[in-house]
């Protein structure tokens, strides 16, 4: 086995007249010909409930791409247990043996299924074919052959032995199982989530959300395909309470490898803390949760690439990632030159289906998403401390779209330069361009959160004092670029404050969590 450090997977163009687009489209035709019935995977076995839950593209509501068959409590037991009954031989296997199926699996991915992989996430979560590419194949495939370079660095690391002593450190798994709960935005993410914990060794419980269902079953049979031995992980979709209340109560739960929101996640993180005497050890508590991502430029900026920072960072994929730029902080001296090229940027955006490649915007994940950033829009058009710039209208008819909206406001404190709204809205706040240091503070100030951020300047002392004074403002802080696209191995992932425990993912300090070592002193 290569366990050097591996390259990233190349991003395909999928422009006109390449293989890879005629792939794609031949895929996503072929999914949308057939009404996929999907079961929970239990111990190697599929499961089938008759409790179906239909899926849609978010774009196209009207029609149905098949249905996934729902658990209940009694399935969260089962999976438990398939997982414990498949701990031991798995903790025992190999680690390069382990290691060799998640990396046939990033083979599978960016070879035989790579087009599978993308119309999936294009029709099930509303991701453009770009949007789609960088995500669940170069993302995910990355995150399975990184992990198992990260983790061979880890296993190398080893205490130094003394004269008739012999130390070593064994990396143990966790005594128990790992419960993984994955979001909807990153295929990538859900795929990682449950195998960064199973290739230390560990057995996994993988409850995705169920507007990512129709990915996460498909990465599941790769993984199969792959040779991931029955039980090690187990694929269930009941509700997140019902999962809560059977995980956290169980005797083996050793650790939680979540992504979603700050208030599920502090609730879990409450339920684990009073059962905290019922389990055999200490469970990690590894989580990414909220965001409120800033840009802040300074008048030295160059207006252009503050522009393309904010419309990609803010409205790629319909601002739907945790590190979505959602509040800019303009100096006087080129707002408003930002503002107007911006505005005539978005315009450019076309929306509508993701089978179309030539649309940029497609639709938000679902009808509650639709509703709570409608309403959101709505306010500030009735606010006298906002105004809508860009965008602001949006329809539920065909599918849940919603125009890229920038609103602007006097008031550096406006609900929407404060509150995740997890949707295409950007928030711009104009500030005395002789004043950047109370700019700097009003970022500092202004959020719970500590995701992501940019700042913009030329003048390399601006850039430097923002990096100095916004040391905790941001897990992922980037000069003069967009606050999204972090790359797997170049930028590990992650953010603290109400953002999460950033244990940065597409790292060794990630997979740190998952392991437990033994300390073994031999006297020769
Ligand atoms: N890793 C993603 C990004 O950087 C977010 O999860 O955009």
């Amino acid at each position: 086995f290569d366990f050097a450090a591996p390259t990233n997977e190349p991003v395909l163009s999928y422009g006109p007249g390449t293989p890879e687009k005629a792939a794609l489209k031949k895929q996503l035709a072929a999914f949308k010909a057939v009404e996929m019935d999907i079961p929970m995977y239990i111990g190697g076995q599929e499961v089938r409930t008759g409790k179906t839950v239909d899926i849609r593209p978010p774009h196209e509501i009207k029609h149905k791409l098949g249905h996934f068959h729902a658990g209940d409590a009694s399935h969260v037991k089962d999976a438990i247990a398939a997982a414990l009954a498949a701990r031991q031989q798995w903790a025992d296997t190999p680690w390069e043996q382990r290691a060799a199926i998640f990396l046939k699996a990033a083979e599978l991915l960016a070879t035989k299924y790579r087009a599978h992989t993308n119309a999936a996430t294009m029709l099930g979560q509303s991701k453009n074919a770009y949007q789609a590419e960088i995500d669940s194949a170069c993302e995910l495939i990355d995150f399975l052959r990184f992990n198992v370079h990260f983790l061979s660095e880890i296993y190398r690391q080893q205490p130094i032995s003394s004269p008739g002593v012999h130390n070593r450190l064994e990396y143990r798994p966790l005594e128990g199982f790992v419960l993984a709960v994955t979001p909807f935005n990153f295929s990538a993410i859900g795929g990682n989530l449950p195998t960064s914990a199973a290739m230390c060794g560990n057995v996994v419980v993988w409850k995705p959300a169920n507007t990512a269902v129709y990915h996460a079953s498909f990465f599941m049979k790769v993984l199969i395909e792959a040779g991931l031995p029955a039980g090690v992980i187990n694929l269930v979709y009941a509700d997140g309470p019902t999962i809560g209340d059977v995980c956290f109560a169980h005797p083996d739960f050793a650790g939680i490898h979540f992504t979603g929101s700050t208030g599920v996640f502090q609730t879990m993180w409450k339920t684990i803390g009073n059962n905290i005497s019922k389990y055999k050890t200490y469970p990690r508590i590894v989580g990414e949760t909220g965001g409120k991502d800033f840009v802040l430029a300074h008048k030295s900026a160059d207006p252009d690439a503050v522009v393309t920072g904010l419309a990609r960072g803010a409205f790629e994929f319909q601002g739907q990632k945790c590190s979505a730029a959602s509040r800019a902080y303009l100096p006087s001296n080129i707002a408003e030159e930002i503002k107007t090229k911006l505005a005539a940027e978005l315009k450019t955006m076309k929306m509508g289906t993701t089978e179309d490649f030539t649309n940029f915007i497609n639709a938000v994940i679902d009808e509650r998403s639709f509703d709570k950033i409608a309403a959101y829009i709505e306010n500030a058009k009735k606010d006298p401390k906002a105004k809508i710039i860009a965008g602001g209208n949006y329809a539920k008819t065909e599918g849940y779209f919603i125009e890229p909206t920038v609103i602007e406001t006097t008031d550096p404190k406006y609900v929407t330069m404060c509150e995740e709204i997890f949707g295409p809205v950007l928030t711009i706040y104009t500030y005395d361009a002789d004043k950047f240091e109370e700019a700097i503070e009003l970022v500092n100030g202004t959020s719970e959160y500590a995701l992501t951020g940019a700042v913009f300047a030329q003048d390399r002392y601006a850039l430097d004092l923002a990096t100095q004074k916004l040391v905790n403002a941001a897990g992922n802080f980037y000069l003069n670029d967009k606050p999204t696209g972090a790359v797997v191995g170049q930028q590990p992932f992650g953010g603290a404050r109400a953002s999460g425990t950033n244990d940065k993912a597409g790292s060794m300090l990630n997979l740190y969590r998952w392991l437990s070592a033994r300390t073994v002193k031999e006297t020769l």
